[in-house]
């Protein structure tokens, strides 16, 4: 009868490892997405992470969607600048993507937002490279806003 219980015991608490090692499993597997999305951002606005052409692609989004609402100002000036300054691209790009054009939230393509983006920067004087900004969350999520000095003292 002991050997019963303790039989049962073992097999119980084995199968307990069994699914604690599976959740170890999960955990360990959903661990790199995470620690990757709070690793510091490791590239800068400043490396030339868009190309030109992108930009001018950009442009035409912000022509034909933006420009109702927004001035190039209102990307340029001090509000601006202390907002996003410092901050992984990916929350710019996030923000755009969640709740603009304000009237009609997230109707745009990844591209054309993506797009767009590098035209902000353009705008803020982050100099052109010779890649275009991939539309991946990622990548975007490990470059930091970081604008000229000229540009950051100009509050
Ligand atoms: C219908 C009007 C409207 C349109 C169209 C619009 N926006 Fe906006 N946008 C706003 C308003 C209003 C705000 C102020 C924040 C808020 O109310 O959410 C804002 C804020 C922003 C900000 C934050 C500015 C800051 O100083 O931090 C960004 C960036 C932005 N918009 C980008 C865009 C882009 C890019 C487009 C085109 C794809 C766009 N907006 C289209 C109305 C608009």
């Amino acid at each position: 009868m002991l050997r019963l219980v303790v039989r049962r015991w073992v097999v119980s608490h084995r199968r307990i490892s069994q699914v604690a090692a599976a959740l170890l499993c999960v955990a360990t597997v959903a661990l790199p997405a995470s620690a990757a999305a709070q690793s510091q951002p490791s590239r800068s606005t400043l490396a030339g992470v868009y190309t030109a052409g992108q930009a001018t692609r950009g442009q035409q989004v912000f022509s034909g969607v933006c420009m109702g609402c927004h001035t190039v100002a209102s990307y340029t000036n001090a509000t601006f600048i202390s907002n996003w300054s410092g901050r992984p691209l990916s929350d710019l790009l996030g923000f755009i993507r969640n709740r603009m054009p304000k009237n009609d939230p997230g109707s745009l393509t990844v591209e054309e937002y993506t797009d767009v983006l590098t035209y902000l920067l353009k705008l803020n004087a982050m100099p052109a490279g010779s890649e275009e900004l991939p539309a991946d969350s990622a990548a975007i999520a490990a470059i930091k806003i970081e604008l000229p000095s000229a540009r950051q003292t100009k509050h």
